[in-house]
């Protein structure tokens, strides 16, 4: 439909039409009519409003959207379709790596293909939009939802951020039904509540927010996504549902977005619970003002807006403003012309789940896994080794993370099921050792979904077994973590070690002494300081989603190499939280010599580094670097120089290295990290191999919210560092001449 017509649609439709538009419900609503009176009564919505609503989400399947498109398309008066959206975070049918496995990675090209997977899948399904990516900024492991970002850095999150938006939708979001609308949330900085405590309030300096938290949806947005969720946290003490300078002043005038803002859930009639809102009818009024768009499973615009712009208190044009962002998303998708896009039980037989889609979820989850240790080369497990592999995730199906709502479990490779692909029958050995918790009432609502009922006598059988397996195998692959469900929304933890029972397991293998291979399986950086020396290999695994079984299998047989590199730091305690390698100087840094053992900034009873840092992984191969080098020790603005290094493979494997630039602006106006990720390159060397690798360095790199809160570089010197992980690197000095 052209432009014009849908201002003239805009126009012939009656306000309550144009309110309609605005609310987003669930597929129950959309259910018979009998059937949706519950969840109408829960909320106080009516029949006439769900006739006309904008948008439904979470239903799925070609055939039932199709039955509730067209039965709506039946009752529309102006012929306005429904919009059709879901939670597909990181895959479909077929699950890649959570977003913190992703991150891992450090290989944007790869995630946008896996996206774009995501996105044929869903299409055809019939899902035209999705709330992907999450790209909030973490650096409390205590909070839940850090499985759904790619972690603590901005550049690396902003990176990841486009690229997710690009795989969903495209170079731009059209009509042909195998890209889907992707949604950036959560809008905005909702990775840091106090505490880490889920839902909790965010308070920050907004140089933090701009320097930090709004770089990776700023990148979506540069990247043409489509939609912005708000966030259910306080911004500078305003909640972002009902924030003006947030939506208004920074999403839509400076960053020029013209796209759907929809809440999150039910994050409208919070803002009477925050107290910023007196009543639903003063909430709907604030989000409206603020520049909300979509109100998410609630009545408060559809109950309240007409009364607002009746009594003169809301202008129409907001709501007119507000319907015609809808209804020129539903154009782009092309749904005034095909209401259905795409939707298709033949398609859907040949896209979920095909063979090709397979091969890049196993792809993606070799190239999510992060090698933390490997003392005596225990790794890559030799063919004349006996295996035993033994714990609760040895052949543990949930293994996609909580927000793979529509994963097909059976469809899922298991690590044992991947393993006995790659060995002989009598060389192999299986136990389940124990089950992933004692007690699973610590999982909150989610225990209902779960079989949870191991009697005392089995859970002997699970450990006299596993003993008996150990005792005739050579090397012990050994497969804990926390439940699936212990990370994900509503899962803050304040301890972040593994099961009591699992650490048992652990130490009764230990005593056999053979060498122990330790797979996690975490949604979070857990802290594993206490078991870290018991082990010979860890390898983070995170939740590799479908093809798990094979890539981890192939990983551990030595038929491909690690790549991985954290994208978040693993806290050496619980009390070092937030730890992140980014950090400011202070005026007493450890790191400078001569100070007093007491008056510097450290702790009595812990280090100041992570056990484990940002950047950090282990490959079966190792990668020297020498020769760091600059083409010109200064620039001025609008010049460039070339910073290069020499990377050797003095392994005897292939492997990818992922490269990494940081750098330090050593006098600023305000304090400046000590240094900060500025360039990466994933790049494949053979054994004996020497490649140059070579970063340009720009202006537009140096540039912070200066004293002034102005985005640009100022001039002095920087100092340019060059490594395999952020606390291990190659440095040297440049100028930025004024
Ligand atoms: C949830 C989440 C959000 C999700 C939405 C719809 O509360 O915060 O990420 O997209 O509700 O399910």
């Amino acid at each position: 439909m052209k432009e014009e017509q849908l201002l003239h649609l805009l126009d012939s439709m009656t306000l309550e039409e144009k309110i309609a538009q605005l609310v987003l419900l669930t597929g129950e609503f959309f259910d018979s009519e009998e059937r949706s009176i519950g969840p109408k009564q829960k909320i106080g919505i009516t029949q006439d409003v769900i006739d006309m609503a904008g948008a439904v989400y979470n239903v799925f399947g070609a055939e039932e959207v199709v039955k509730i498109q067209s039965n709506y398309l039946k009752k529309s008066k102006k012929g306005i379709p429904l919009l059709i959206l879901a939670d597909i975070i990181h895959g479909y049918k077929t699950v890649f790596p959570i977003p913190l496995g992703l991150g891992s990675t450090w290989n944007p090209d790869l995630v946008r293909k896996c996206m774009e997977i995501v996105a044929d899948e869903t299409s055809a399904s019939g899902v035209q939009g999705t709330f992907s990516p999450m790209v909030d900024l973490v650096r409390d492991p205590r909070w839940g939802r850090v499985m759904e970002s790619t972690g603590e850095d901005a550049f690396l999150n902003s990176v990841f951020s486009a690229a997710m938006v690009k795989g969903f939708q495209g170079e731009r979001l059209d009509t042909s039904n195998r890209s889907i609308a992707s949604c950036v949330k959560h809008f905005a900085a909702y990775g840091a509540p106090e505490g880490g405590r889920e839902y909790n309030t965010v308070d920050m300096s907004e140089r933090r927010l701009r320097q930090d938290y709004l770089p990776a949806y700023k990148a979506a947005v540069d990247s043409g996504c489509e939609m912005v969720m708000t966030s259910f946290n306080t911004v500078d003490g305003v909640p972002a549902t009902g924030n003006k300078w947030l939506l208004r002043d920074i999403l839509k005038e400076e960053w020029g977005f013209e796209g759907v803002v929809l809440s999150d859930y039910a994050a409208t009639q919070e803002l009477i619970l925050h107290g910023v809102a007196e009543d639903e009818l003063d909430a709907a009024r604030l989000a409206i003002e603020a520049g909300l768009d979509m109100d998410m499973k609630t009545s408060v615009f559809a109950n309240n807006l007409l009364e607002l712009v009746n009594k003169g208190t809301v202008s129409e044009s907001l709501v007119d403003q507000a319907a015609l962002r809808v209804l020129r998303l539903k154009n782009k998708l092309g749904l005034f012309e095909d209401p259905y896009r795409g939707a298709s039980v033949e398609r859907e037989q040949v896209t979920l789940l095909s063979e090709n889609n397979r091969k890049m979820a196993r792809e993606a989850a070799a190239q999510s896994v992060v090698l933390l240790k490997n003392d005596k080369g225990v790794l890559p497990i030799q063919p004349d080794k006996k295996v035993a592999l033994i714990g609760p995730y040895s052949d543990e199906k949930m293994i996609c993370g909580m927000w793979a709502i529509q994963a097909e479990y059976e469809a899922v490779v298991t690590l044992k099921e991947g393993m006995k692909r790659q060995t002989a029958e009598a060389s192999f050995f299986h136990a389940k050792g124990c089950d992933i918790l004692e007690d699973y009432s610590v999982l909150g609502g989610m225990a209902k979904y779960l079989k949870t009922d191991t009697n005392p006598e089995e859970k002997e059988v699970y450990l006299s077994d596993a003993m008996q397996a150990a005792e005739q195998s050579d090397v012990i692959v050994l497969a804990l973590g926390e439940h699936m469900f212990q990370s994900g929304e509503g899962a803050s933890r304040t301890e972040l070690s593994l099961p009591e029972h699992q650490l048992t397991l652990l130490d009764k293998l230990s005593l056999l002494g053979k060498p122990i291979v330790l797979i996690l399986f975490t949604g979070r950086p857990l802290v594993l300081t206490g078991l870290v020396n018991k082990v010979a290999s860890i390898v983070q695994a995170w939740y590799p989603g479908t093809e798990t079984g094979n890539a981890l299998a192939e990983l551990l047989y030595g038929k491909r190499n690690f790549s991985g590199k954290l994208s978040i730091s693993f806290p050496h305690s619980v009390g070092q939280i937030p730890v992140y390698y980014n950090e400011f100087s202070t005026g007493r840094p450890l790191s400078v010599s001569g100070r007093s053992e007491r008056f510097v900034s450290k702790y009595l009873d812990a280090p100041n580094a992570p056990l484990f840092p940002f950047g950090y992984g282990l490959s079966y191969t190792n990668f020297e670097y020498s020769d760091l080098r600059l083409s010109h020790p200064s620039f001025s603005y609008g010049d460039t120089i070339q910073l290069s290094v020499d990377v050797t493979n003095t392994g005897e494997m292939s492997g990818a290295e992922i490269v990494q630039l940081y750098i330090r602006d050593v006098t600023g106006s305000v304090v400046r990290p000590v240094k900060e990720l500025k360039g990466f390159q994933k790049v494949n060397i053979e054994p004996g191999e020497t490649l140059t690798v070579l970063f340009i360095i720009t202006e537009e790199l140096l540039r912070f919210y200066t004293l002034e809160m102005e985005y640009k570089a100022e001039p002095g010197k920087f100092i340019a560092m060059i490594g395999t992980s952020s606390d291990s690197l190659l440095e040297t000095e440049f100028t930025l001449l004024p």
